[in-house]
């Protein structure tokens, strides 16, 4: 049942990204092909798909075109992992199975191959078939949880300076909050808005975002200490090699994975009053920390 919502999101999510990335013949192409690169190296798909699920949740079925916002996320992450990854930041050479983009395409055409997807999914969020007034909250709402202030950047830069250091829980909690939770955050709450969901909607999906966001990244440090590199198609153990501040390391695994189970409790009480509607974003919420990559 799960196994065919993942499944099912994931092409769904793929064939948009497909039609809507500029293909690898245009010029120039050495950018198209980094782009392609690294969306296309198998990536869960896990924003696109708790977005069109939330989207299918508050509306009653999939809204038509919601996959174009989808896949505009998947590019704004992997825009986030192809600049996680580079030398100045984390480092890292194996990404989703394969070379890093900066490893494939030099150091230049990745940082710009970053920035490319990013403007290619405001370009896609311009254009998506919903209301003209939903689809300026569904910008606003992006572009802050991918921003400076509690957003995907700000909690990079924090991530960053934190290296090395003994971080405080309020610090930790700050990085995962806002590096990884703000945009899982804006997934779920654009999929709301696409569907024309209410003010009570949107508040229910944020408090549903914030949970499960953090309880991802908590799983995501758990997983760098126990998982291999194979496993995970990115290099494992690198947080320890580099004293990174995580739940892991502040807290030990277990009651990491204590911690993850408590937030999935709390985000499956904020959907209470969609009642069998949500079973499909509960289910998720579920695996979201059960995964094992
Ligand atoms: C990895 O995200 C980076 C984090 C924010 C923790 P995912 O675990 O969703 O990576 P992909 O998209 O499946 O590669
Ligand atoms: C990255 O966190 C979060 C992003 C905004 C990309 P990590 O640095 O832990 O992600 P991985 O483990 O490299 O995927
Ligand atoms: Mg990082
Ligand atoms: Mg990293
Ligand atoms: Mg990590």
């Amino acid at each position: 049942m799960l196994k065919d919502t993942l499944e099912a999101g994931r092409t769904l999510a793929d064939g948009a990204l497909e039609r809507l990335l500029p293909p690898v013949t245009q010029h120039p192409v050495s950018i198209h092909k980094a782009m392609r690169h690294s969306v296309f190296a198998g990536g869960k798909r896990l924003r696109p798909i708790l977005c069109m699920e939330a989207g299918r949740m508050v509306a009653g079925s999939l809204p038509a075109g919601i996959e174009d916002l989808g896949a505009a996320l998947e590019m704004l992450h992997t825009y986030s992992l192809i600049h996680d990854d580079l030398p100045a930041l984390d480092n890292d050479d194996l990404r989703r199975g394969r070379p890093t983009c900066h490893k494939a395409f030099g150091e230049a055409i990745a940082i710009l191959a970053g920035d490319a997807l990013q403007t290619q999914a405001y370009e896609v969020l311009s254009r998506l078939r919903c209301r003209a007034e939903a689809r300026v909250r569904i910008i606003e709402e992006i572009a802050r949880g991918t921003g400076t202030i509690d957003g995907m950047i700000g909690g990079q830069v924090v991530d960053l300076e934190a290296e090395h250091t003994k971080p405080d829980l309020q610090m930790l909690e700050y990085i995962h909050r806002s590096k990884t939770a703000a945009l899982i955050t804006a997934s779920v709450v654009s999929g709301g808005l696409y569907s024309g969901g209410n003010d009570g909607d949107v508040s229910r999906l944020r408090s549903f975002g914030h949970s499960i966001g953090l309880a991802f990244q908590i799983v995501d440090d758990v997983l760098d200490v126990t998982q291999t590199s194979e496993q995970l198609g990115k290099t494992a153990g690198k947080d320890t090699a580099a004293e990174k501040a995580t739940y892991p390391a502040l807290f030990g695994i277990e009651e990491s994975v204590k911690k993850a189970d408590a937030l999935v409790d709390t985000a499956l009480k904020a959907l209470e009053s969609f009642g069998l509607r949500a079973e499909t974003l509960k289910s998720l919420a579920h695996f979201l920390v059960e995964r094992k990559k």
